[in-house]
């Protein structure tokens, strides 16, 4: 019987992830003491699987919540941070097909047509997912093209700056643990998430177009399937690579969508007043008050 894989990646000063092929985690502190021999301690050089490629990257992303946790917002949701969260979704989309197409090119330039064309791959599915989120802004009586176009919440800014900077790498690799971590957590949205912002849009009005294709019930849940299998068939170098930037893209996620979050619907309501020089017509009034839960985290 062939043994199982073991992979392993050093995301922080002191914390590895360790997955095995059958689906096992463990984050790991690296030995100090000499005398202890740790054959973590050393970057990984074998082949990657599917199950144990799963594992670091949900591992690393997980780590990377972990230092929000405490502090997680929990806000009512409200139509005015589900107008925030389209805005900061479009953000996180527009630039995306063009970012992906340069370190395509870039990975044909090195020789590594596989990844290129995995890229560029990446890069058609995603065009047109901007658009997306303006519909839905329009659905909800926004001017959406102004409203995006004078306005980029405070807590999405490093994640685009991340994506751009990554994607403009001599070897831009990073991308793709980058795209993992949106769409991973984009995938974890079910049905009821998507009932629940329903429930908070006027009657009649759909504005989940964005968020249904940004949760396990668009495509979204396939791109992180085929991002898995693709990686685990990388060299180790590019997995540990991929890994350590889901990690540092989960951080600058929890954090900015954390930040987002904490705001109260005024400060929400006043941004976007501001971006579109006129009032919106949604307050508390249109919050069902039967909905506790909270539904109006960002959608991408
Ligand atoms: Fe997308
Ligand atoms: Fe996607």
């Amino acid at each position: 019987m062939a043994e199982l894989v073991t992979e392993w990646v050093n995301v922080t000063g002191d914390i590895s992830i360790i997955a095995r092929e059958s689906g096992e985690v463990w984050f790991h502190t690296p030995s100090r003491t000499k005398e202890i021999a740790d054959p973590f301690a050393i970057p990984m050089t074998g082949v990657g699987s599917a199950g144990s490629t799963v594992g670091l990257l949900d591992g690393a992303i997980n780590l990377g919540f972990v230092g929000i946790e405490k502090r997680l917002a929990r806000p009512e949701p409200t139509v005015a941070a589900y107008i925030v969260a389209l805005v900061g979704a479009y953000h996180t989309s527009v630039d995306t097909p063009r970012n992906l197409r340069r370190a395509a090119s870039r990975f044909n330039e090195l020789g590594r047509p596989e990844v290129a064309a995995y890229l560029e791959e990446r890069a058609r599915e995603e065009t047109g997912h901007d658009r997306l989120a303006l519909k839905d802004l329009r659905a909800l009586g926004v001017p959406g093209e102004r409203l995006v176009a004078n306005f980029i919440p405070e807590g999405i800014k490093p994640l685009c700056k991340r994506f751009d900077d990554l994607c403009a790498e001599d070897y831009p690799i990073g991308s793709i643990g980058y795209s993992y971590c949106l769409e991973r957590i984009a995938a974890l949205k079910q049905e009821a998430d998507i009932a629940r912002v329903r429930s908070l849009c006027p009657e009649g009005v759909d504005a989940t177009r964005f968020l249904r294709s940004h949760s396990s019930l668009g495509s979204e849940a396939s791109h992180v399937a085929e991002t898995v299998e693709f990686v685990a068939t990388l060299p180790a170098s590019d997995r540990i690579k991929i890994i350590q930037e889901t990690y540092e893209s989960s951080l600058l996620l929890a954090e900015g969508y954390n930040h987002e979050l904490l705001k109260s619907e005024a400060e929400m309501l006043e941004e976007i007043r501001k971006a579109i020089g006129e009032a919106l017509p949604y307050g508390r009034g249109l919050v069902p008050s039967n909905i506790e839960e909270q539904v109006a985290r960002p959608v991408a």
